[in-house]
């Protein structure tokens, strides 16, 4: 099956000297079709009570996608929408992630003419963000198996734990900063901005051998990739997500060469060192340590955050953590499923058949809904409550299942134990002073800023 990794997309016929003069109108295309059109029929579709359409494109739906969520699920595990169907459904959503007859990537031949020549035209590789080929997020086998080898050796469990003590130096060092800070003392300051983001920015930044001092500019490259994994994103805001996209791309050509000359102890530097039987090409190198980096703080700072927000609505809970410290492990995995980082993702039917008794036609798309699945009362009693001493709460899907599980569930997890029980060691009496904010995104879910005092 042809999908949308086809390498034929990077034959583009627009070669040499006209590519840079028609950047313009190759912004314009990619744009339209990675984010126009679907603005387009998403908001038709919310206006006519489609539920991807309302979760995607109303306001009010960003702040708490939960009461859309049940009503999903008050209809059936399996429903219609405008871009195909959708589920609230735990059993339904592992079914689909772990099975073979769903895949991530799509038969392009299968779209319009006019569709297929849009993609062609608007490829480029320094446009390209994390969620698009050769992504390992949204390719398939053979290629994700390639991907997700090579770089799930950097992320076994001794490789993982291994990564404790520069995770606890990275928390202690940050908060000894914040404790000599005399702004902290009786003032509020930003939790995202002061720790949520900058531990998971620097532990990364460490695994792949990027240079911190230039952790400011990922943070923002990092908000701009995320911006793209929601489509209909408005032309203003697409274009700012593709000048830091151009940035990060330049920026990588610039660590590889430096890489290649000068290798260290550091996954980038192996991978840009494989042999030529596993070499990969220079796009797959891209596309690999974008998404590493990318994936690699976006995620966890909102899980940082997120469990920040709920614990101290939830203080008693706090409270019994400072005293049982053991606890940590059970409340980041509560945090991850009561309140997910990554909401939904998406699979492709490759195999027509019945999936939760209906039949499905192949190329269907399934939104699998994956916050709202960790809030399924199939699995979990009473889902809505938040309790760190959820016996089952490890039984969420907060990092996905089958084969594109996520690759550094193990890392997220030790940055939430480490980071969280740090942080309520060293400022136990830590409260959420001013109105947190939600970042403006769909796909992953966190705080922009988190106003704090930590005394
Ligand atoms: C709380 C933090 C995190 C959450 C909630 C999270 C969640 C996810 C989810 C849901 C997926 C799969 C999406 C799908 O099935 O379509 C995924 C994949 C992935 N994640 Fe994470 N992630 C987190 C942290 C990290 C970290 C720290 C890294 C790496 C350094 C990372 C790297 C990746 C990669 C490379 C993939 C693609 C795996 C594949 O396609 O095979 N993630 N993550």
């Amino acid at each position: 099956m042809s999908t949308d990794t086809d390498t034929s997309i990077a034959v583009n016929p627009l070669a040499g000297a006209l590519r840079p003069a028609l950047r313009p109108a190759r912004t314009v295309v990619r744009w339209g079709v990675r984010h126009g059109l679907p603005a387009v029929l998403l908001d038709r579709g919310a206006r006519g009570g489609d539920p991807v359409g309302r979760l995607l494109r109303n306001p009010a739906v960003r702040d708490d996608p939960h009461p859309l969520y049940e009503e999903l699920r008050a209809r059936g595990s399996l429903s219609p929408s405008s871009i195909g169907l959708v589920t609230a459904s735990h059993a339904v959503a592992s079914e689909i992630l772990r099975s073979d007859r769903f895949g991530v990537g799509w038969d392009r031949s299968q779209a319009p003419r006019l569709i297929r020549w849009a993609l062609r035209f608007g490829d480029e590789l320094d446009a390209t963000g994390v969620a698009e080929p050769p992504s390992m997020l949204v390719v398939d086998p053979p290629d994700h198996t390639r991907f997700r080898r090579l770089v799930g050796r950097a992320f076994t469990p001794r490789a993982t734990a291994a990564f404790e003590p520069v995770v606890q130096r990275t928390a202690d060092t940050l908060l000894d900063a914040l404790e000599r800070d005399p702004g902290t003392r009786s003032g509020e300051i930003d939790l995202i901005d002061a720790y949520a983001a900058q531990l998971p920015v620097l532990v990364i930044a460490d695994l792949l051998g990027v240079p911190t001092e230039r952790r400011a500019d990922f943070l923002r490259w990092g908000a701009a990739a995320a911006a793209t994994l929601d489509p209909g994103l408005p032309f203003r805001r697409y274009v700012a997500a593709e000048r830091a996209l151009r940035a990060m791309h330049a920026f990588l050509r610039e660590h590889f060469a430096r890489l290649r000359r000068d290798p260290g102890d550091d996954l980038v530097s192996r991978l840009v060192g494989l042999p030529d039987d596993e070499a990969l090409t220079e796009r797959e190198l891209h596309a690999t340590v974008m998404l590493l980096l990318g994936a690699g703080f976006e995620t966890t700072m909102n899980l940082l955050g997120n469990g920040v927000a709920l614990l101290d609505a939830h203080r008693e809970q706090w409270e019994a953590l400072r005293v049982a410290p053991t606890g940590w492990d059970g409340a980041v995995e509560e945090i991850l499923r009561f309140d997910s980082p990554v909401q939904l993702t998406g699979r492709t039917v490759k195999d027509g058949g019945t999936l939760a008794g209906r039949p499905v036609r192949a190329g269907t798309r399934v939104t699998v809904l994956l916050g709202a699945a960790n809030r399924d009362p199939e699995v979990f009693r009473e889902p809505g409550r938040f309790d760190v001493g959820r016996a089952n709460a490890r039984d969420h899907l907060a990092f996905s299942a089958g084969i594109h599980y996520c690759v550094g569930a193990g890392l997220a997890r030790l940055e939430g134990v480490v980071g969280l029980r740090t942080l309520s060691e060293r400022f136990p009496h830590l409260r959420v002073t001013g109105r947190p904010v939600r970042r403006d995104l769909r796909t992953l879910r966190g705080f922009e800023h988190l106003p704090v005092t930590l005394r």
